[in-house]
This record gives structure tokens, sequence and C-alpha cells, in this order.
């Protein structure tokens, strides 16, 4: 496994793989690996000849009040895990590698990042498409691997590549959980053995909606029963819980066949977000 750090690097490795006439899976990453990360670049290494995988903080898509700076990193951690994963590149640039100038053109994310997480982190899906978007053109990827965990992220990215004609495939990996069910998250370190005993409380809360929706086909009762059920076995704040068709992530109707269910919720200082995307017969590989 090769580590480069500069683009012109990069590019002559994606220029000699192209030429050999082989696919190129692309896992972009912001580093701290966890299993979900793994099950992205095991899925990569099954369809693809060759993968590369990027770690890169990026600075554009966090809000000034928010954790850039304490972000976790350790890239000779993430090295080992990445090379027990078949990956053949990792792409770590600096912040001055990616972003040596700024002509301050920026890539607006539009009606879906208004909502979910767009809704409390303005610009956070601007920042994210800036990178994808650079990362897609350094990469030239045959597909890119996204984590279901972010649900609102892959459908931008895939509204992105769709309406901008990107030659490539994005494809959604299941999200991984912890044996208590808490969705696997580089931010999981910050919380406390108090909240970490809670978190699980998040997705058995979805997962009780979801019935309910199943059931009732209410939303507005599908999502006071997740709100209920969290607030009473946490001592979290909500920032939200919705019910919304997937992946265009507009309000569900009659017509509806696929569905996120997604929340966002503070344990203590830490935000913690999941969701269950499930079909109008109640099927889902995350249950
Ligand atoms: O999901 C992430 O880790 C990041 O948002 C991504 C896609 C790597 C862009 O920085």
């Amino acid at each position: 496994m090769e580590v480069v750090k500069t683009i012109a690097e990069l590019k002559k490795i994606v220029k000699k793989v192209k030429q050999d006439g082989k696919t190129i899976g692309l896992v972009p990453t912001m580093g701290y690996l966890h299993e979900g990360h793994m099950a992205l670049a095991t899925e990569a290494r099954k369809e693809n000849d060759f993968v590369i995988m990027s770690f890169f903080v990026n600075p554009t898509q966090f809000g000034p009040n928010e954790d850039y700076e304490s972000y976790p990193r350790d890239l000779e951690r993430d090295k080992k895990i990445a090379e027990s994963v078949g990956v053949d590149v990792i792409f770590a640039p600096s912040v001055e590698e990616m972003y040596p100038t700024d002509g301050g053109i920026r890539i607006h994310a539009g009606r879906q990042a208004t909502i979910l997480c767009g809704a409390s982190r303005p610009g956070h899906f601007d920042g994210v498409l800036q990178v994808v978007t650079k990362l897609f053109h350094l990469a030239e990827p045959t597909r890119a691997y996204f984590g279901q965990k972010d649900a609102q992220q892959a459908a931008i990215i895939s509204t992105l590549v769709r309406d901008f004609n990107f030659p490539l495939e994005i494809r959604t990996v299941p999200i991984v959980r912890e044996e208590d069910g808490l969705a696997k998250s580089s931010r999981n370190v910050y919380l406390s053995p108090a909240e970490r005993k809670e978190a699980p409380a998040i997705y058995r809360g979805l997962k009780r909606a979801k019935e309910e929706y199943l059931l009732s086909k209410n939303a507005e009762k599908t999502i006071q029963v997740a709100k209920d059920y969290i607030l009473s076995n946490t001592s979290g704040r909500i920032d939200y819980i919705e019910l919304l068709s997937y992946p265009d992530l507009q309000q569900v109707d009659e017509k509806t066949d696929q569905f996120v269910l997604a929340a966002a919720v503070f344990i203590g200082k830490t935000r913690l977000i999941d969701n269950i995307i499930f079909t109008k017969e109640g099927e889902t590989e995350n249950v």
C-alpha cells in the first residue's frame, strides 16, 4: 500500500491504473477509521481492481463552532487499518494541497441540504460537495463509496453525480452498528461512559417508530413515538427526527415507496446521527 500526500503523485498513479484498463473504487473519509469505513473499503475491494482511500478532515464542511480542530486524527493507526482491508493507495493531502487558492467559487447543495442536518449545519453540504467534486476529478473513480449513516450526504452526492453527469457510480453501504445497536461513528469517542450507555436508545427509538409507521401510516405519530422513546431513555436533546422519502428527501405521501427515518440527537455535547431506510413493505437492511 502506498501513501501519497500530493495531487501530482495521486494523478500519476491514477493515470497508470487507467492506462492498464482497471476500475477504481474511491472511499472518501475524514480518517479515524472504524468498522463503518472498513465496510466501505471491503465493498470497494470486492467491486474494483484498484482501491483509493482518502483521508482529509475537510475544513469547508465544518461550521465556525464545530469540532474541526478537535476532530480525531491518527494517520499511523488509519494506515494499518486501511492496509488490512486491502486499500491500494491512501491519499492524505494537507489543507494547502487541497485548497491552495480561494477564488470564492462554491457549489450550492440546494433543496436537499436545507433540511435535516443541513438545517442546523448551514453550508455543511456545500463543503462536502466541494471536496467530493475535487476528489472525483483527482481519483477518477469508477465507483465511490459512502455510508448509509450519512444518508442525507449520500442522497445529495447522488444528486450531484446525476445532475452534473459525473462518470461514476455512487454506492451506499449499510450502517455498521455496535452490538447494542449504536451506529459506529468517529465521534463516539467523545461520549463519556454514562453517555455511551444511553446512546443506543436512539436506534431503539427509531426501530419502534418504524413499526408505528408500518401500522398507522401516520408520519406525525411516528415521529412522536421516536421522540418520546429517546427523551424518556436518554438525557439527550433532540436536534431533529424526521420521516421523509428517500433518496429525494420530500414529505411522505401514499405514493412514497422508500422512506428514511432520520435522527440527530445531542447526547451531552456530542451530536449523534442515525437512520433507518425502509420500504413501504417494511424491508430494511438494518433491522
Ligand atoms: O462522510 C465523510 O466522512 C465526509 O463528509 C466526506 C464524504 C469524506 C467528505 O469530507
